[in-house]
């Protein structure tokens, strides 16, 4: 009889994991990823722009540890393991109550999260956007971009229905900066969709 692998059964995902946030040590804007996989468009961002700062979310903690060790020398970058929704008010708000300026939130290619009961999950919700608009400021940007033709339809009507009314359609990518999904689906040939939105 061959030997069998015991593997013990590891969550890839950390959906539970609650945050707080005291802040960073400088009064630059911040920037945030949400979903930033490798870590790519960050580092090109980050090398672009690097006298601001970065958070950076991603839900799956292999991923999440690989990021903490590329940023790991950035003193401007954090990375959180969790589900960005669910962390992004208690991380961000301290700073903008403290007059920081939350300048951009990237979510660049979420998972479309299609069965029912995962749609929580997805980052652009109803409760979300009715939540950020108490305490989320008039300049921060939203920009949201996905290869996904529904999922952008879906997300358009809940932005219009919520207190973001400003929303603005682009075609090239942000800082001409093309995330490694959008490349994979480019060569693909598939289109992609992109907005920004504001109060
Ligand atoms: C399709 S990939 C796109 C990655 C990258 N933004 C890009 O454009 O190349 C989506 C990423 O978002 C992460 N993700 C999905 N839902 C998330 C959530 N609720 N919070 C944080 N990260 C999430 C996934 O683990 C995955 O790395």
């Amino acid at each position: 009889m061959s030997p069998r692998r015991i593997r013990p059964h590891v969550n890839p995902l950390s959906i539970t994991k609650e945050y707080s946030f005291e802040g960073f040590q400088n009064s630059a804007p911040i920037l945030v990823d949400v979903g930033a996989c490798k870590g790519e468009f960050a580092e090109e961002f980050i090398r672009q722009f690097p006298e601001k700062n970065f958070v950076l979310f991603e839900i799956r903690v292999p991923l999440a540890q690989k990021l903490k060790e590329k940023f790991a020398g950035n003193k401007n970058v954090v990375v959180f393991d969790g589900d960005a929704g669910r962390n992004f008010e208690s991380i961000l708000r301290p700073s903008v109550e403290r007059g920081r300026k939350l300048e951009t939130v990237f979510i660049n290619f979420p998972d479309p999260w299609f069965k029912e009961r995962h749609k929580k999950r997805r980052f652009l919700n109803k409760n979300f956007l009715n939540s950020c608009a108490e305490w989320i400021m008039p300049e921060t940007k939203f920009i949201f971009q996905t290869d996904q033709e529904f999922l952008f339809l879906e997300t358009l009507e809940l932005v219009r229905e919520s207190a973001f009314s400003q929303v603005e359609f682009f075609d090239e990518p942000p800082f001409g900066i093309s995330t490694d999904w959008e490349q994979a689906k480019l060569r693909e040939g598939e289109k992609i969709w992109r907005m920004k939105f504001y109060k």
